[in-house]
């Protein structure tokens, strides 16, 4: 991932983010940051880049050309058309979701303001997206693009050591952090708590979620009840655990947002809102989704639909465009080399070992008509559900 920051003051932007975590990213080439003097692109001959407001009012105004002339070079150097991100607090407020959002670009291009703002022409023309790290107002944009870039690398996998504590910190779950202790054993009189001494697993994986659950509850009561309220819903899903793991599974790892649940109907959908993920218990569920997904948008996005016949979405202009059958790996214990008899043995071994590995739940979508592979998994001794899941996609 490259982050390309605009600025009149690409030296802060290096110093403040070089050390530490993200400095160790860049040299190990898991990030790059660039910076880009938006002085050097002024066609002033005396390296003017501001001037006064027109209709009067106080400081001075950044001016179009430079900001246009450097937005041009950065694009000609990445090779294609980028975000444009202006940091300003008019934008829509930082958070999780818009990390994990970014997380997702190639190249990342930020603008940062200086003096009392930007010519509105070269922002209407360059910029793509507005983005504010909270109420209130800095003297420049350059600390506000230094933290959005610090929580979208520690996305980038390979930037934090262990994989997986991206996902276990707080925020990326409903639960913030659990307290966590170092050497020495015992520091001004404080020592550390018993259980993390005594080398059993079980026992520290249950102190840590109680303690961050307590944490949670306590500090941030707003984020628990959301907890609180996924835990309902996956246990909810898991009624029928054979056809729904891809949903638990999305939530456990905060992929996917919830957006509709009651009592006949759970789903949830993508940030870009490419696919909705529902669990109807009966038709009627599917009818109550619906009228929620037609007032809010949503009735032409294309629905995963487990738990009971596509009928109800056809007649509503859906057609059937796939049946699949959910196939779980539920021994724990990865698979071992006996099993491999040909390449897609060899593969599907890979890929659920894979998934042990990462903490992940081994199941896979196998597509009904694929009888070959599905007989592999059945062999491979996978559950493989008795209920199809099917794919709807609108027709315009
Ligand atoms: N520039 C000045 N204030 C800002 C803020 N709150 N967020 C983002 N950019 C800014």
């Amino acid at each position: 991932m490259n982050f390309h920051v605009m600025t009149l003051f690409p030296d802060m932007v290096k110093n403040g983010l070089m050390t530490s975590i993200i400095g160790r990213a860049v040299e190990n080439n898991y990030i790059s940051i660039n910076t880009y003097d938006i002085r050097d692109y002024t066609t002033d001959k005396h390296r003017k880049v501001d001037d006064y407001p027109y209709g009067g009012g106080a400081g001075m105004l950044m001016q179009a050309q430079p900001v246009f002339d450097c937005a041009k070079a950065v694009k000609e150097r990445i090779g294609h058309d980028a975000r444009v991100i202006f940091m300003t607090p008019q934008g829509r407020t930082f958070n999780q979701r818009i990390a994990e959002e970014l997380a997702g670009e190639e190249d990342l291009i930020f603008l940062c303001g200086h003096y009392e703002g930007i010519d509105e022409r070269v922002l209407e023309e360059i910029v793509t997206d507005e983005i504010s790290i909270g109420d209130y107002v800095l003297t420049g944009g350059e600390m506000a693009a230094m933290i959005v870039i610090d929580a979208v690398s520690r996305l980038v996998p390979g930037v934090l050591s262990n994989e997986d504590s991206g996902v276990i910190e707080s925020f990326s779950g409903n639960l913030l952090e659990y307290p966590q202790y170092s050497r020495p054993e015992v520091w001004m009189g404080k020592g550390v708590p018993e259980v993390l001494l005594s080398g059993n697993h079980k026992e520290i994986e249950k102190w840590r979620l109680e303690t961050a659950k307590e944490r949670t509850a306590r500090k941030r009561p707003d984020l628990y009840a959301k907890y609180e309220r996924e835990c309902e819903i996956i246990k909810y899903l898991n009624a029928e655990k054979a056809i729904n793991s891809d949903m638990t599974e999305a939530i456990r790892l905060n992929r996917l947002r919830v957006i509709y649940d009651s009592n006949g109907a759970v789903a949830l959908v993508d940030t870009a809102k490419t696919k909705v993920l529902l669990y109807a218990k009966d038709v009627a569920g599917i009818g109550e989704f619906y009228d929620f997904a037609k007032e809010n948008g949503l009735d032409k996005v294309p629905v995963l639909l487990r738990g009971t016949n596509p009928g109800p979405l056809l007649e509503q202009g859906f057609k059937l465009s796939g049946e699949y059958k959910e196939v779980a790996y539920t021994r724990g214990v990865p698979i071992g080399t006996k099993e491999v008899v040909d390449d897609v043995t060899g593969n599907i071994r890979n890929e659920i070992n894979d998934l042990l590995l990462t903490g992940e739940l081994p199941i896979k979508l196998v597509p009904v008509n694929e009888a070959e592979t599905l007989s592999v998994y059945e062999k491979l001794q996978f559950r493989i559900s008795k209920k199809s899941l099917y794919f709807c996609e609108p027709l315009c």
